[in-house]
């Protein structure tokens, strides 16, 4: 499943969030989304999502308007996994919130195969284990991993994930970045992957998109696009590069005034 984003503007007040932005996902790859704080990742991935709505340009899921379609049908393809989550003083167990993956897929309510496909994702996760505590109680990496297991629960074929590491220690950011490569190589999945860690985006991920003051600043292959110059112009850090097995890994030096 492809998704093209074309010349999409967006603001939430009065400064555009998004300015005329352009995006190419394709199915089999994973697609980096980096840049600094602010520049605008978020509310494009939200928009990718239809949580958000363009106020100019257009997003084809499929060569499909995403604007015609609905948000359970938007839901049926598309698994988004939030930045952060917040707390809730209501109780929800870690299963009920997998579960909640497979509403796009109820009919009236939850079958046999809705349970096999959340314990499925459960077990994927490594998270069988939480499956009765209550979600809110979790700690914020184990939380990131229930909601990825929802995503996948929900057998979406395009994933969405809004800094899916940032709260994972560095033997789950492996791991989850590596079931994300593997389940978009065999099931053909598009991820979308918005990140700060250049050095896991410079590993895992086959394109990039660096957004810059909400908009394309460069965009293509990860190694072509995480170039020392790219990477000062848009940060404002001098960096050096070195090199482990072939792969560029981003070591900071010092902030550029
Ligand atoms: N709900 C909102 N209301 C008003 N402005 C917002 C809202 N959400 C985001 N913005 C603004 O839109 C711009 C882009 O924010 P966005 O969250 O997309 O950035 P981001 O690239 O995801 O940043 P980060 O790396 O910090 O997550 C920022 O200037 C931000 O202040
Ligand atoms: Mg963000």
């Amino acid at each position: 499943m492809n998704i093209t984003v074309q010349g999409v503007t967006f603001f939430y007040r009065s400064t555009p969030s998004l300015t005329e932005v352009n995006v190419d996902i394709h199915e089999s790859e994973v697609l980096g989304m980096i840049g600094p704080n602010g520049s605008g990742k978020t509310t494009l991935l939200k928009c990718i999502n239809k949580i958000l709505e363009p106020k100019q340009g257009r997003i084809l899921l499929e060569g499909k308007h995403l604007k015609k379609m609905s948000r359970l049908e938007v839901a049926k393809h598309i698994g988004y996994v939030p930045q952060s989550t917040v707390n809730n003083p209501s109780a929800l167990s870690v299963f009920d919130v997998v579960l909640m993956g497979r509403r796009p897929h109820f009919t009236w309510q939850n079958s046999e195969k809705d349970t096999e496909k959340t314990w499925e994702a459960l077990k994927t996760l490594k998270i069988e284990h939480l499956a009765l505590r209550d979600f809110y109680e979790l700690s914020g990496g184990e939380q990131q991993r229930v909601l990825i297991a929802r995503s996948l629960a929900q057998e979406a074929k395009v994933l969405l994930l809004d800094e899916p590491t940032s709260n994972l220690d560095i033997k789950y950011q492996l791991e989850v970045m590596n079931l994300t490569r593997k389940l978009v190589a065999k099931q053909r999945l598009a991820a979308v992957v918005a990140i700060h860690d250049l050095n896991l985006a410079s590993r895992f991920c086959d394109k990039v998109v660096m957004m810059k003051n909400g908009r394309v600043y460069a965009a293509g292959k990860t190694h072509d696009v995480l170039t020392p110059e790219n990477i000062s112009s848009v940060y404002g850090v001098e960096v050096v590069i070195n090199y482990n097995k072939e792969i560029p890994y981003i070591i900071p030096i010092e902030p550029l005034n």
